[in-house]
């Protein structure tokens, strides 16, 4: 049982400590952890007389994990960008062409809120199949008021119907749509939108906690996304930023001034920038699935990250764009091949510093008493064979707030 036990998020070495208790066992009661620890001190307790036993057969247990950064509400795959890829098209001249943010805009903006929910609901299903319980879920492919707001509520919901927690993010900043790039002053007027009428409506509808900015080329600038965040914060929505991703614009720096929850992506992240998220509570989240999907060879510098001392964080990415995949354990995978992270440290950063980056520290991302029993087994020997085996699923049961959520023989309260 890997339990991450311990104060706080995780930096440097202290990555590197899974809290391993050999032969262990939780006790859950009321959907929180009631013990953990030894098996036959747990077993022992008063408190465990009479419990329902289920014996993993000696299998890994882990702290569910936490996806961190998810663009989960999407009408759609684009598969047919994708073979323009491999043919050699870049992800910005696809962009520019109207493709990319814009073509999952269109389709988002003609698909129906019950298609959208049922996409939704099918993929969580698949989260909770690769063992994540918490999924963060970013709205930006509506990009009007009606589409933003549908796909918000749509969170609301989807968090009242299923048994994962969704952590709601809004990102009406992820590009300027096409109905105000045009026109002169249509940028600064659709920022204006953002911050006069969605993130006031946004907040006072509690529809999201998070607000996000795709600060880059092609997208927000550095001054409008600074723009944009003030607007959140000020209504109590705390920053998040996709930074660094296509090129290097200061975002990160911003990210840190701000005091943002996460800076997410961080590929062309200089020396600077990686000394600045060391000395900062801002996790560095990383998406190694963005560079795999876009076949891209510059990953973020993750060894430089955690060597300097960086909150380091991973997460799926999971969209239609850069990263069409739910599956933690593959991301686990590419940060042990790509970004030369070990799999103790891909767990760590999968866990309780993606915890963090959702301010839920106390609640989830580690195997400790009073925390939510958010647990993922897998059907290995050794933790380490979890990232080793990839492109196959591993995981044998998921557990959220006690509940089991998902059991390979299809027993669970969703399937
Ligand atoms: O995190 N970079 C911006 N947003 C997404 C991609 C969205 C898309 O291409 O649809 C990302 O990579
Ligand atoms: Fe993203």
């Amino acid at each position: 049982m890997l339990t991450l036990r311990g104060r706080g998020p995780r930096r440097g070495a202290a990555l590197s400590n899974l809290g391993i208790v050999k032969d262990g066992a939780v006790l859950v009661r009321d959907g929180r952890i009631a013990a953990a620890g030894v098996r036959s001190k747990v077993e022992a307790m008063p408190e465990a007389h009479g419990a329902e036993k289920l014996d993993v057969e000696g299998r890994v247990v882990l702290p569910g994990f936490v996806d961190s950064h998810t663009h989960l509400i999407h009408a759609a795959s684009r598969a047919e960008e994708y073979e323009l890829k491999i043919a050699g098209a870049t992800y910005e001249e696809i962009a520019r062409k109207g493709g990319g943010i814009l073509n999952s805009v269109k389709k988002l903006r003609a698909a129906t809120a019950a298609d959208l929910k049922a996409r939704a609901m099918a993929a969580l299903r698949e989260f909770a199949a690769y063992g994540t319980t918490t999924v963060e879920a970013k709205s930006g492919y509506g990009l009007d008021v009606t589409s933003e707001l549908k796909i918000l509520g749509l969170h609301q919901e989807l968090n009242r119907e299923q048994p994962l927690e969704i952590v709601s993010t809004f990102l009406g900043a992820h590009v300027v749509p096409a109905e105000y790039r045009h026109t002169p002053g249509g940028p600064a007027r659709y920022v204006s939108l953002l911050v006069n009428r969605l993130i006031p409506e946004v907040a006072e509808r509690k529809l999201a906690e998070f607000c996000d900015v795709f600060c880059d080329r092609g997208a927000f600038s550095l001054a409008q996304s600074e723009q944009v965040l003030e607007a959140g914060a000020n209504h109590g929505l705390a920053p998040r930023l996709h930074a660094e991703q296509l090129s290097r614009t200061g975002a990160t720096l911003l990210a840190v001034e701000m005091g943002a929850a996460s800076c997410d992506h961080l590929e062309q992240v200089k020396a600077a920038d990686i000394r600045a998220l060391a000395k900062s509570k801002t996790v560095a989240t990383l998406l190694p699935g963005c560079d795999f999907h876009l076949g891209l060879k510059q990953y973020a510098p993750a060894r430089a990250l955690i060597d300097a001392g960086a909150i380091v964080g991973l997460a799926t990415d999971y969209n239609p764009g850069t990263s069409p995949t739910l599956s933690m354990p593959m991301v686990l995978s590419l940060a042990c091949t790509q970004l030369r992270m070990t799999p103790a440290e891909a767990i760590t950063a999968a866990t309780i510093n993606a915890a963090y980056s959702l301010r839920r520290d106390k609640e989830i991302g580690s195997i400790e008493v009073g925390k939510l029993a958010d647990l993922a087994v897998f059907d290995v020997q050794d933790y380490r064979e979890i990232p080793y085996y990839f492109g196959v699923n591993h995981c044998w049961m998921t557990v959220k707030k006690g509940e089991i959520v998902y059991r390979t023989d299809g027993k669970s309260s969703i399937c």
